[in-house]
């Protein structure tokens, strides 16, 4: 057998653990599937003394990940510390210019600096593996940078954080605030150690970055993606969707179009009765339409100790199995030097329909008058329904949803209704995202 694969883990919090645990009690398996045993050699985490559930006393302990990077004892190193700068930045940096093999997790570094990092790797003949950066275990990363190449994608869409997804469906499901739903999967380990991360969208679109780099060969645009979270989002928004056929979910969606790629993240209407509707929870989704292949969903746990730890161990298992020289996948799916410029669809010339909710004053001429600056913008409408607004007589709902019609048109026509005197509330206006088959 051949010498063991020694890998130095940076950061044991809820994935470095978990991976600690099953890399120690996988030992045997692990070393009989890729023909040569992985043996965790060195580590760096900030608290030596805590209770992590597996013995660790004789791995080398470092300070720091910058020291551990520069150890002779490691073949890989593996970063789980998260964070687009500092210390997992100079770290990986530090490893891939010595020529070790990266295994990372950390989508907000590869938004930031994906490119460079991987020009760096191909240039030392190096892998970077980042399999668990995007919808945890969900193997999507090797799905498009491996299985899918000669296809071309037009348009991949997805729900890529747990968090919000667990928080969607607890409010729909249980009628839970916002605020007890987040505390909840703090509690389970799903959210980012700053969850506004989650919420408004950032871990969306840094998983979107990177998968819209895969798909379409341009560098990697994180700063150009149009977001929204969901702090916005309101029990009776996601009442008013189910009642007209739809779900709630936050999407990731890129797509090509004549004008270039649009990136975006927002809370999303899918339709009822699609599959990536029926996705509930930590789960994530993501489906990619492709034009050899067609249109592919893949659903799986997106967060979490074990099913993160997971996509780390394949990466990792990946460079055991791999012999000297025979790095032969470029790491963003098309080489680095090759990526093409990204080109920037703006959100006003989306086209989609669009759910729109108002809360106006009950008197004569509204809806009339509603309806008059939707055809005015040359909207047309699928559906417009008024309703009571709880016990309050003075205030009525009113819910459209629209045809495919221009971003643009909708904006024009909701600045020109806010011009008007009979709003009691700031409109509320959500895109509908319909799946091709699924
Ligand atoms: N905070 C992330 C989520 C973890 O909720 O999906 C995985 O990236």
């Amino acid at each position: 057998m051949a010498d063991a694969l020694k890998i130095g883990i940076a950061g044991l919090g809820t994935v470095g653990a978990s991976l600690a645990r099953i890399l120690t009690s996988r030992a045997n398996e692990l070393a009989v599937t890729c023909g040569r045993a992985i043996e965790i050699s060195a580590v760096s985490a900030r608290d030596r003394t805590k209770d992590r559930g597996i013995d660790l006393t004789a791995v080398t302990w470092f300070d720091t990940p910058e020291e551990m990077a520069q150890s002779a004892d490691i073949d890989v190193f593996v970063e789980l510390m998260g964070g687009a700068e500092g210390s997992a930045d100079r770290s990986v940096r530090a490893a891939l210019s010595r020529g070790l093999h990266v295994v990372t997790a950390n989508k907000a570094l590869l938004a930031r600096c994906g490119v460079e990092l991987a020009r760096m790797a191909e240039e030392k003949g190096v892998l970077l593996n980042f399999e668990a950066a995007v919808a945890g275990g969900i193997p999507v990363i090797k799905a498009l940078r491996e299985s899918l190449t000669g296809n071309a994608v037009s348009r991949i869409y997805g729900i890529m954080n747990g968090t919000c997804n667990y928080i969607l469906t607890r409010m729909e499901k249980e009628g839970l605030t916002f605020e007890a739903c987040l505390k909840e999967a703090q509690r389970l380990g799903y959210a980012e150690a700053d969850p506004t991360f989650d919420i408004e969208g950032n871990d969306t679109a840094h998983k979107l970055a990177i998968l819209t780099t895969l798909a379409f060969g341009t560098e990697i645009a994180a700063d150009e993606i149009y977001l929204e979270g969901i702090s916005n989002i309101s029990i009776d928004d996601i009442h008013a969707a189910a009642d007209l056929g739809y779900r709630i979910k936050l999407l990731g969606v890129a797509q090509r179009t004549e004008s270039g790629i649009e990136q975006r993240v927002h809370p999303t209407m899918v339709p009822h009765d699609s599959v990536i509707a029926q996705v509930d929870g930590v789960t994530n989704a993501v489906a990619i339409e492709a034009d050899i292949l067609g249109e592919l969903l893949m659903v799986g746990p997106g967060a979490g100790g074990n099913a993160t730890a997971s996509a780390v161990l394949g990466d990792i298992a990946d460079i055991a199995k791999s012999r000297p020289g025979t790095q032969r996948v470029p790491v963003l799916g098309t080489p680095a030097l090759s990526l093409s410029p990204y080109r920037k669809a703006q959100i006003q010339s989306h086209e989609g329909g669009y759910f729109i909710r108002l809360t106006v004053l009950d008197r004569a001429g509204v809806f009339a008058n509603v309806a008059t600056h939707m055809a005015q913008n040359g909207i047309s409408l699928e559906s417009i329904v008024q309703r009571a607004k709880g016990t309050d007589t003075e205030a009525k709902t009113i819910i459209l949803v629209t045809h495919a019609t221009m971003e643009v048109a909708v904006r024009r026509a909701v600045e020109g209704m806010k011009a008007e005197t009979y709003l009691a509330g700031e409109p509320q206006v959500i895109r509908i995202e319909r799946p091709k088959a699924l």
